[in-house]
């Protein structure tokens, strides 16, 4: 099993929301996500999940973190509900950390064995939208331990003032299938 964090945070505050939203609209960070977990078995947070056009993203499974475990999903053939975040130690295949703030944050600062394997950090440089109402939501601890505890093993990758780049745990066996995927799917740009 491979656990890969993919976020996209804003530079300098590491701010990954503001109120429910994502406070900047960059059609190829989406884009670059939905390459990156096609196919793939995601995680969400309820309030990340509720984001999501019609609480679904297609050819996906979605794990959705929640404390209710009478949650209803919109797809309960490939949506399932989660109440303990322990479960996913012990997960059969590969697994897509995909927000928000406080599952990112479960995985990258609680037990060694939730820690991500790949992180792909993806760094906003532009404006935040100014007309948001609502928290302002980080990953400040995230990041920490990213500089910390992961090394970047990928190239600069710089697209419509987002800068992309790939993390893999010090001294952890990464699975090279996995990352080359990875990397491929950012390296297209495009659809
Ligand atoms: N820029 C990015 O890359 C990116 C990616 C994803 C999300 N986001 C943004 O992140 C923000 C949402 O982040 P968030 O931290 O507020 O919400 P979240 O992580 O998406 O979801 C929080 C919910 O997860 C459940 N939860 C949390 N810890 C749990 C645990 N230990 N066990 C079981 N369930 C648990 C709870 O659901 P219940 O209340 O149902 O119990 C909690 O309310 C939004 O602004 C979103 O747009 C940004």
């Amino acid at each position: 099993m491979t656990k890969v964090a993919v976020w996209c945070r804003h530079e300098g505050d590491n701010i990954i929301g503001i109120g429910p939203n994502i406070p900047w609209h960059v059609k190829s960070d989406f884009k670059r996500f939905r390459r990156i977990t096609s196919g793939q078995n995601l995680v969400a947070g309820q309030t990340t999940y509720e984001s999501f056009p019609n609480r679904t993203l297609p050819d996906r499974d979605i794990y959705v973190l929640t404390f209710d475990a009478g949650y209803e999903v919109s797809d309960p053939e490939r949506h399932f509900v989660v109440t303990d975040i322990n479960e996913f130690k012990d997960f059969e295949g590969d697994l897509y950390i995909s927000g928000g703030a406080s599952v990112y944050k479960l995985f990258m600062t609680g037990s060694s064995k939730l820690m991500p394997d790949i992180v792909v950090d993806c760094m906003y440089r532009g404006e935040i939208d100014p007309g948001l109402e609502g928290a302002r939501i980080d990953i400040t601890p995230c990041i920490e331990v990213l500089r910390k505890s992961y090394r970047q093993i990928s190239a600069d990758y710089e697209l419509d003032n987002i800068l992309t780049t790939v993390w893999v745990r010090k001294g952890e066996f990464v699975e090279q299938s996995v990352l080359k995927r990875i990397i491929e799917a950012i390296e297209k740009e495009e659809d």
